[in-house]
C-alpha cells in the first residue's frame, strides 16, 4: 500500500477506503465515495470557523503558531521590518521577490502616483454624517471605487488587475485620512508626491496652514513597520472574506470592501481599538487583578490576547514592544503603557491564561502606540487596512490564478423540517416565536 495514504474503514458498513494524503491533507472531496447505499449523498467534513480546514495553497505568507513564526515569502518578519520599506514589503508580497533598486523605484514612483482621489469620491465621502466611525466611512468609500473604475470588472485581464491594484494601494491612506478630517472638520488636505507612503499619510491626516508637512521621521519609520507587520497573515477572516468574494469573480474594489469589513469586527481588526477602551476601563494598574479576576469569570475577554494561530507570543507583538520604546522617546510614554505591561505580566503568570496559551497578539500594544502618535482610537482599525490592503490583494491575484479555485460555496447540515403540509391564512395559529 502506498505511504501516503489514509485507509478508512466505514463501521456503517464495514467498507474500506484509501484516500491520498498530501501535505498532511486530505481532500475533503476524497470522502464523498463513503456511503452506506446508492442514496446516500457520501460523506462529509463539518467544520464551523474553518478549524481544520485548508480553503487554498498559497505561497505568500508562512506561520507557524506553536514556533510563534511569520514569514512573508520565506522571509522572517523581523529582519523585514528592521531591513525593508512597507512598500517594498508590498512589492515582495505581490510579486514573490525583493526588489532591486530599479524595480523599486519604479513601484514607489506608480504607486505615489496613484494616491489621487477622484473629486466624485472625494464628494461621496462629504456626504458621511459627521461623526461617522472612519472604519464605516473607509469600507463604503473603497466599495464606491467600483463606481469610478467600472473596468476593474475584467478580473482576467493581468495588466488591468495589476492596474486596479496600483491603484488601490496609493489610494487607501487617502481614504483613510479623508475620513479622519472628515470626522474632525478639516479640509481634505492632496497628496505630496515628494514624501514617502508613511510620510505622505501623516501629511493627508495632519497638514494644517504649513506650506510644507515635515513628518519627524521616527514616527513616519515607525508607522512603516506596523504597516510591514500588518500587511499579511494568512488566511484569518478578513482575507478568507477577500478570497471568498473574489472566488465569484467580484471586481478588487467590492472584494476589499468584504475584506475589510470582516476586518472591522472586534474579534479581529477592530481588538486595537478594543484594548484602548478595556485599558480606559481599567483605568490604573492597581486594577489590574480585578479586571483578571472577571475575565477569569467568564465576563468579557482580555482584548489583545489569544489568537486562532499563535499559541506563542505573537511575533508582531514583540517588533511593536520594541518600535513604541522609540515613538515615546518622541512622543512621551502613553500612561497606558503600564497597564498594559501589568496586564501581560499578571496574564502571562495566571494558570487560565497558560493553560489556554493565551499571549499578547498584535493588537495589544499597537493601539497604546497609534494613541501616542496622535491617532484617535476609531482609526486604529483604519490603519490595520491599509496595511492588509496589500495582503488582500496578494491573496486575491494567487486566487484569480489559482486553476484548482471555483466559487466558494461551502457545504451545510440541514438542520429543519422535512418537507410540511402548507396551512393557508385562516387556519394559522399565533406563531411560538417572539414578538417584533
Ligand atoms: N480573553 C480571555 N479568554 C480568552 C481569550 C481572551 N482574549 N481568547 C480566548 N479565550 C478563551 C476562550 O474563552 C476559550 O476558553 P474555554 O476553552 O474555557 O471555552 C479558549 O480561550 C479558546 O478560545 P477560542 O475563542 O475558542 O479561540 P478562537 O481561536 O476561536 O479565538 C480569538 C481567537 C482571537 C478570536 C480570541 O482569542 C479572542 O476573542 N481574543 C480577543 C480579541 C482579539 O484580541 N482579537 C485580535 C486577534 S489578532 C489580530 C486579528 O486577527 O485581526
Amino acid at each position: 500500500m502506498a505511504e501516503n495514504t489514509l485507509t478508512i474503514t466505514d463501521n456503517r458498513t464495514g467498507q474500506m477506503y484509501t484516500v491520498p494524503v498530501e501535505n498532511g491533507t486530505i481532500r475533503a472531496m476524497s470522502l464523498r465515495q463513503i456511503k452506506t447505499g446508492p442514496d446516500d449523498f457520501g460523506l462529509m467534513t463539518y467544520d464551523p470557523a474553518f478549524m481544520n480546514t485548508a480553503s487554498c495553497r498559497s505561497s505568500i505568507t508562512y506561520i507557524d503558531g506553536d514556533k510563534g513564526i511569520l514569514r512573508y515569502r520565506g522571509y522572517p518578519i523581523e529582519v523585514l521590518a528592521e531591513r525593508c520599506t512597507f512598500l517594498e514589503v508590498a512589492y515582495l508580497l505581490l510579486f514573490g521577490e525583493l526588489p532591486n533598486q530599479g524595480e523599486l523605484k519604479t513601484w514607489v514612483y506608480d504607486i505615489t502616483h496613484h494616491t489621487m482621489l477622484h473629486e466624485a469620491t472625494k464628494k461621496f465621502m462629504e456626504g458621511f454624517r459627521y461623526d461617522s466611525h472612519p472604519m464605516g466611512m473607509f469600507v463604503s468609500t473603497v466599495a464606491a471605487l467600483s463606481s469610478v473604475y467600472p473596468e476593474a470588472r475584467d478580473i482576467h485581464d493581468a495588466e488591468n488587475r495589476m492596474h486596479q491594484i496600483v491603484r488601490l494601494i496609493g489610494k487607501v491612506p487617502s481614504i483613510a485620512a479623508l475620513s479622519y478630517r472628515h470626522n474632525v472638520g478639516f479640509p481634505y488636505v492632496y497628496p505630496d508626491n515628494d514624501l514617502s507612503y508613511t510620510e505622505n499619510f501623516m501629511n493627508m491626516l495632519w497638514r494644517m496652514v504649513e506650506p510644507k508637512y515635515v513628518a519627524n521621521p521616527v514616527l513616519s519609520r515607525a508607522l512603516d513597520i506596523l504597516f510591514i507587520l500588518h500587511a499579511d497573515h494568512e488566511q484569518n477572516c478578513g482575507t478568507n472574506a477577500m478570497r471568498s468574494v473574489g472566488s465569484a469573480q467580484t471586481d478588487p474594489y467590492l472584494s476589499l470592501a468584504s475584506a475589510a469589513s470582516a476586518l472591522a469586527g472586534p474579534l479581529h481588526g477592530g481588538a486595537n481599538e478594543e484594548v484602548l477602551k478595556m485599558l480606559d476601563e481599567i483605568g490604573t494598574k492597581d486594577n489590574v487583578p480585578a479586571f483578571i479576576k472577571k475575565v477569569k469569570d467568564g465576563h468579557g475577554k482580555l482584548m489583545g490576547f489569544g489568537h486562532r494561530i499563535y499559541k506563542n507570543y505573537d511575533p508582531r507583538a514583540k517588533i511593536i514592544k520594541w518600535s513604541s520604546e522609540q515613538v515615546f522617546e518622541v512622543t512621551g510614554r502613553n500612561p497606558k503603557l503600564d497597564i498594559a505591561l501589568e496586564l501581560e505580566r499578571i496574564a502571562l503568570e495566571d494558570d487560565y491564561f497558560n493553560k489556554r496559551k493565551l499571549y499578547p497578539n498584535v493588537d495589544f500594544y499597537s493601539g497604546i502606540m497609534y494613541q501616542a502618535m496622535g491617532f484617535p482610537p476609531a482609526m486604529f482599525t483604519v490603519l490595520f487596512a491599509i496595511a492588509r490592503t496589500v495582503g488582500w490583494l496578494a491573496q486575491w491575484q494567487e486566487l484569480v490564478n489559482d486553476p484548482e479555485q471555483k466559487i466558494a460555496r461551502p457545504r451545510q447540515i440541514y438542520t429543519g423540517y422535512d418537507q410540511r403540509e402548507f396551512i393557508p391564512m385562516e387556519k394559522r395559529a399565533a406563531a411560538s416565536v417572539p414578538a417584533r
